[in-house]
């Protein structure tokens, strides 16, 4: 049975939808809320059109739309019929889907969480700061004004004027293999790592490529032994893919692989960051190189190695990789492109020993595709193109003369209060506190005027002896630092007067 009244449609030639569009809705509409049966038969596109005064091709093709999408079928010979659509619960009499006033509370229960959900949505709601706006001194920002944009743009549309439609296959689980040769170059010259492109896959952050790691290697109640203080996404990476984090405390040759043994032995993974330790600044020594290579041949471990502010080092000569000591593939090297442009362009890479290049083809195949491949394609030729190489030494400039500048403007307004550690790469200086001044409490402090300096505190699984503020200087002009800092000075004076002119205790 089919009653027309039920298709009286008030089509409107001036609506910003065009006329197939609002037919399509108001047909789906009367389906949707019951006014028209299951199984009923409509009337042919040619009488609809003579209905409506429109043009039959509109009418058919609303009804195509709602044929792909479930709502139509055509029966050869009969006509066109309404579907019997599934579940039937989801329709209403009344013409409206259930919403939160018709259900009873009880029945208003949340969607439940997995332990691991529910642990992460715990570390986040303690640590909300993660996702506050760039404010100084707050760390690892870069300087975004200086983002290539016009090469950028150049270059994409470039790309997209030479698409063709088989470049829209995405066939390499590792990533657009031009991007992983360009990057496979780059780190053999700069950073002395021993790498192929074969073993290159292009992910979207240090994160992802954790998360990779833990999927593969990581069983639930793993110990990995992890620094401390240390990078706080790594360990909610690795805490969230249910390793159990063994706190391992930094010297002055960096992961302490002694401490490491005595505290859980049973590790068989461990994250370091050896080039520039995250966030004291503490470069690996040779020897302890050598000891943690020893100690992954001797007892089946890995080492995951992130290194990722290897481009900024104002003095003296870079550290080369310790991947590039590890002769045996005991080694997984990750890098990124956040610090180096922004977070928001999403490509780093993870360099992976051969022996587990089938296991991550398996993992990037089955459960993970990897970032967008036009982004990947633009950034090769960016590196191809001597681009990359030329913004670093850019901004390499551009931060010492910022960390300088910070450096001169703590010691002229805080001296005898706050020490500057030595730390000649990064991002960010470490300003130490005296001692029994609280971090979180000066950064709470300087928070209510609107300073952000992180207290070393949250980056360490057990209490630190000493208090200090990280203070990020990269992406401040360096006028705004310097009166950020005679801002803080002002702020600590009036809070502490009595701990000026004590440093150093
Ligand atoms: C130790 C460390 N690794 C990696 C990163 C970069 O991470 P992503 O590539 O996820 O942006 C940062 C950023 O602050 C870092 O401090």
């Amino acid at each position: 049975m089919f009653v027309p009244s039920q298709l009286s449609l008030s089509l409107d030639n001036d609506s910003h939808h065009p006329l197939h569009v609002q037919i399509y809705f108001g047909i789906r509409d009367a389906i949707l809320s019951g006014r028209i049966a299951p199984q009923t038969k409509l009337p042919s596109t040619r009488a609809l059109a003579e209905m409506w005064s429109v043009s039959r091709s509109t009418v058919v093709l609303a009804f195509e739309n709602l044929t792909a999408e479930g709502y139509l079928q055509s029966q050869m010979g009969s006509g066109t019929f309404t579907c019997e659509l599934q579940p039937d619960r989801f329709l209403r009499v009344d013409g409206k889907l259930p919403t939160k006033k018709d259900l009873p509370p009880k029945d208003r229960r949340p969607i439940e969480l997995s332990k691991r959900g529910q642990q992460m949505l715990g570390q986040y709601q303690m640590r909300r700061q993660l996702v506050d706006q760039p404010h100084p001194f707050r760390p690892g920002v870069s300087a975004l004004e200086t983002f290539p944009i016009a090469i950028w743009r150049r270059l994409t549309s470039r790309r997209w004027r030479s698409m063709s439609s088989s470049s829209l296959v995405q066939n390499e689980p590792f990533g657009f293999r031009p991007l992983r040769e360009e990057i496979a170059r780059h780190l053999r010259v700069s950073r002395d790592v021993h790498c192929e492109a074969d073993q290159v896959v292009v992910v979207s952050s240090t994160q992802h490529a954790l998360a990779l790691i833990a999927q593969v290697l990581i069983d639930p109640g793993d110990p990995v032994w992890i620094e401390d203080p240390g990078y706080l996404r790594a360990q909610f990476s690795l805490s969230a893919a249910g390793a159990t984090l063994i706190p391992v405390p930094i010297d002055a040759e960096g992961f302490n692989l002694e401490a490491a043994r005595r505290a859980n032995p049973n590790a068989r993974l461990a994250y370091v960051t050896p080039s520039h330790q995250y966030p004291l600044g503490a470069v690996m020594s040779l020897s302890r190189r050598l000891e943690m290579l020893e100690w992954a041949n001797r007892e089946n471990g890995c080492i995951i190695e992130d290194d990722y502010i290897s481009e900024y080092r104002y003095a003296g000569r870079p550290s080369t990789a310790l991947q590039g000591l590890d002769e045996l593939g005991r080694v997984l090297y990750l890098g990124t492109f956040s610090k180096v442009f922004s977070p928001a362009l999403r490509l780093g890479y993870l360099v992976l020993p051969p022996s587990l290049l089938e296991a991550f083809q398996a993992e990037r195949s089955l459960v993970d595709r990897g970032p967008s491949y036009f982004d990947q394609a633009v950034l090769s030729d960016f590196l191809k193109e001597g681009y990359f190489d030329q913004h670093i030494r850019k901004m390499r400039t551009l931060y010492s003369d910022r960390r300088q500048t910070l450096q001169n403007a703590i010691k002229a307004n805080l001296e005898g209060f706050m020490e500057i550690g030595a730390n000649d790469a990064g991002m960010h200086v470490l300003g130490w506190l005296p001692p029994g001044i609280s971090d979180v409490s000066v950064t709470t402090l300087l928070a209510e005027h609107g300073i952000m300096a992180p207290p070393l505190s949250h980056y360490c699984l057990r209490p630190h002896e000493r208090g200090a503020l990280l203070l990020g200087f990269t992406g401040y002009a360096e006028e705004r630092l310097v009166r950020t800092v005679e801002l803080m000075s002002d702020i600590l004076r009036q809070e502490y007067p009595s701990r000026f002119g004590q440093a150093g205790e």
